[in-house]
């Protein structure tokens, strides 16, 4: 149910009527009827490139539709620009982050409405604007930290302080949790609420099922961009959003794990690895084990994977493959066979001006291009045979940036697997991907264990952890405080190691 409106917050009633857009030639939304009640939480459900973000760009002035009408207050409109959507009162947290890396927190907030005296940017007015708008969401965030050297998590925040700063009715959040910590996400769901309960609408995006329930009035499901039904939260289950969603039911996300070769080499020793954020931390991965990294945002699991990899300096300790040493370097650990799928895709991951098929080929150049020469049709059928492989359609001729955000991470998922020998890591290998293609996902991790690589999976969804990992060390603080396997291997093991006091350590 719509909440109650507070006075003075402006309402915004925002509709699509037969909305439509396509990309040179190809519809991707069709016939959208929506109406986004002020003073709610409205879901958008479905799966990766149904046309969810696209949505919300024709709402949020990126995109124009190529049919239908968008109606604010019940008056067409024709938005040029998002700076003209925002000028009306509504504003996104875009999928791809939007900052300016070089500018502050306090200064990203303000972008372009900075508090000034007589021309000038007042810095101390900044200051307070800044913790004002702050304080209404409780994040903790240094006003005068650079916003460039931030973990994802907290680029986040400041991108929705920004949106509250500008005094936008409507918020569009584009998967707003997808790298948000446990408890980052129960403050943002406190912000959602606390939104709606002022009379703002919230646009909500998410693949958490469990959260779209949670938090919605309303759910409208999306499938080949086309609206399968709007109807009360209140009515759903997540059975019933899935079979919405994929158009049939769906039985175990997870596939049965490969029987571990308990005699299986060791392809990865790591010892006293020190590196930034890592203190002293020594495990061993087996062929065809898989091995889940468990901890909170911010524990230090994604230093450990870039300092095995060769991403980060290591000040200390060693790292070494079928026994022998690695290098500190990227280079080093691809000739060995180790690759990382990180979890920032965007910086480290595709390179967004190039076609889909340079992307799953990028790293593969020795195998596509026999004697150094690349085969066109070679490369071809490498590309195509990969991307069947992690379930992405459509020509691979086609610009990466023009991918769904959950598809351009499977392309990064296959490149990975070409490229990987002996050990692959992958950070947060679901995150920002739909419940169907989770699945595909998990198989293919489990297909690389069964192959005989290692693999180190990290994850903040402990249900991932548990449903994929033969064993899982939980780090914090930068050390390995915790490992499980067999029966020891339980929710309820890992999250008190990872929330331990770590004075009193008493997980250990
Ligand atoms: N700029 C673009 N050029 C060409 N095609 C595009 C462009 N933007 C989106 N598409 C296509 O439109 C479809 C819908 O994409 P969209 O990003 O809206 O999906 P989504 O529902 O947000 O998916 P995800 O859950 O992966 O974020 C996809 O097939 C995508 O490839
Ligand atoms: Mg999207």
């Amino acid at each position: 149910m719509p909440h109650s409106a507070v006075a003075g917050t402006p309402q915004l009633l925002v509709e699509l009527r037969g909305v439509g857009k396509s990309f040179g030639g190809l519809a991707v939304l069709g016939g959208i009827d929506l109406r986004l009640e002020p003073g709610s939480v409205h879901a958008l459900v479905g799966e990766n490139g149904a046309g969810k973000s696209t949505l919300s760009k024709i709402i949020s002035g990126l995109y124009t539709a190529d049919e239908g009408q968008l109606l604010v207050d019940g008056h067409e409109v024709s938005f040029g620009s998002p700076r003209e959507a925002l000028d009306r009162g509504i504003a996104t947290i875009a999928q791809e982050l939007a900052l300016v890396p070089e500018l502050t927190v306090a200064e990203n907030v303000f972008l372009g409405r900075e508090p000034r005296t007589l021309g000038w940017i007042s810095r101390r007015k900044l200051r307070k604007e800044y913790l004002a708008v702050a304080q209404r969401t409780g994040f903790d965030l240094n006003p005068d930290a650079l916003v460039g050297g931030m973990r994802t998590a907290d680029q986040q925040k400041v991108e929705i302080l920004r949106a509250l700063a500008r005094g936008a009715s409507l918020i569009i959040m584009d998967e707003p949790t997808a790298a948000l910590s446990a408890h980052d996400t129960e403050l943002l769901h406190g912000v959602v609420r606390q939104l709606a309960a002022s009379g703002h609408t919230v646009l909500l995006i998410s693949h958490f099922l469990s959260e779209v329930l949670e938090l919605a009035d309303t759910v409208t499901i999306l499938r080949d961009g086309r609206l399968i039904r709007t109807a009360p939260a209140a009515e759903e289950t997540e059975a019933s959003l899935i079979e919405g969603m994929l158009g049939r039911t769906l039985g175990s996300v997870f596939p049965d794990k490969p029987e571990v070769v308990s005699q299986g080499e060791v392809v990865l020793s790591v010892r006293d690895l020190v590196a930034p954020g890592v203190y002293g931390v020594s495990f061993d991965v087996r062929a065809g084990e898989i091995v889940g990294l468990a901890g909170l945002v911010g524990a230090g699991r994604s230093e450990i994977a870039h300092a095995v990899f060769g991403a980060a300096p290591r000040n200390g300790g060693t790292v070494s493959v079928d026994g022998a040493a690695t290098p500190n370097s990227i280079a080093g650990s691809l000739k060995r066979g180790i690759f990382l799928i990180p979890e920032s895709r965007k910086e480290q991951g595709l390179v967004l001006g190039r076609p889909i098929r340079d992307n799953v080929t990028l790293s593969n150049m020795g195998q596509v291009a026999p004697g150094g020469w690349v085969s066109a049709a070679v490369e071809r059928r490498a590309s195509r045979t990969m991307l069947d492989r992690v379930t992405v359609a459509g020509d691979d001729r086609r610009n990466v940036s023009a991918l769904s955000g959950g598809n351009q991470q499977k392309v990064l998922f296959g490149r990975a697997l070409q490229r990987t020998r002996k050990l692959l890591i992958a950070d947060e290998p679901t995150r920002g991907v739909d419940v169907g293609s989770r699945r595909a996902i998990y198989d293919l991790i489990v297909e690389q264990a069964a192959q005989g690589i290692g693999v180190l999976v990290i994850s903040s969804d402990v249900e991932e952890v548990l449903g994929l990992a033969h064993r899982v060390l939980v780090v914090r603080g930068g050390v390995i405080v915790g490992e499980f396997s067999g029966e020891a291997m339980t929710e309820e093991n890992i999250i008190t190691a990872a929330f331990a006091d770590p004075i009193t350590n008493e997980s250990q």
